[in-house]
């Protein structure tokens, strides 16, 4: 679905990610795990067209969609394509309601029409939204910002969802609460792209991991397979 080949990209003349290779076939939950300052973020916006594509070692790289090169595309185009982020932080319109920070997420109009049923199907997931839809987003707690948030994308109905550390600063109880929602998300359909130091549960629901570090891909394979491999467990789970 997403092929990424030979990225090279930064912040105006500063490199940040070289050479970047990656795949993300439909159905999958791809994860891409680092350090914090790795460049994870960095990649999830390249993607998204928000940074500096530079030549690299293999000339300028391509990101395509479904065969298609996605990368000058505008970001509402990116929406039509199919494309949503769950950006760092849990970032919501804070003095709008839950109802209209998540019809935000709806706007393009060839989803209008879904609205009802993607409301329905966020529903499902977060149930306690229902009861908070007229609530300011600014007085939600951590997870359920988190929670608005995942939803917000979801109401684009999105083949590909990007998801930059959403479990990052969430308590613990409600961490392994999003990596199942995460989970559902993709039972129901929803391929997915996620960034993540929490590198024990998203290997755990990974179908296929890449480790980024210093803004190089320096080792891929299957979730369960890099569990097994010295480095990993090394550097990211203290074993
Ligand atoms: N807007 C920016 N302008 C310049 N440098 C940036 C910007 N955002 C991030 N960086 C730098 O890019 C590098 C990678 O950052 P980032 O992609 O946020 O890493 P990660 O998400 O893996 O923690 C860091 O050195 C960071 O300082
Ligand atoms: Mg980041």
């Amino acid at each position: 679905m997403l092929e990424i080949r030979s990225l090279s990209a930064g912040y105006g003349p500063v490199q940040i990610l070289w050479d970047v290779s990656l795949e993300v076939h439909k159905g999958e939950i791809v994860t891409v795990v680092g350090p914090n300052g790795a460049g994870k973020s960095t990649l999830l916006k390249t993607i998204l067209g928000l940074t500096t594509r530079m030549k690299g070692e293999k000339g300028g790289g391509s990101i395509s969609l479904e065969g298609r090169d996605i990368s000058s595309l505008a970001p509402e185009e990116m929406v039509k394509q199919g494309i949503a982020i769950v950006p760092e932080g849990a970032r919501v319109f804070p003095d709008m309601t839950v109802l209209d920070n998540l019809l935000m997420g709806a706007y393009i109009p060839q989803v209008r029409r879904y609205r009802e049923e993607n409301l329905r199907a966020v529903f499902s997931l977060f149930p306690h939204l229902e009861g908070r839809l007229n609530q300011k987003a600014r007085t939600m707690s951590g997870g359920e910002r988190q929670a608005v948030a995942i939803g917000r994308a979801l109401m684009s109905s999105p083949k590909l969802l990007l998801m930059d550390e959403p479990s990052l600063g969430l308590h613990p109880l409600l961490v392994s609460h999003t990596f199942e929602a995460i989970q559902e998300i993709n039972r129901n359909g929803t391929t997915i792209l996620l960034v993540e130091q929490n590198v024990y549960f998203a290997l755990e629901i990974s179908h296929r991991a890449y480790v980024l570090e210093n803004g190089r891909v320096v080792m891929e394979g299957k979730g369960q397979d890099l569990f097994k491999e010295d480095h990993i467990k090394k550097a990211y789970l203290a074993m």
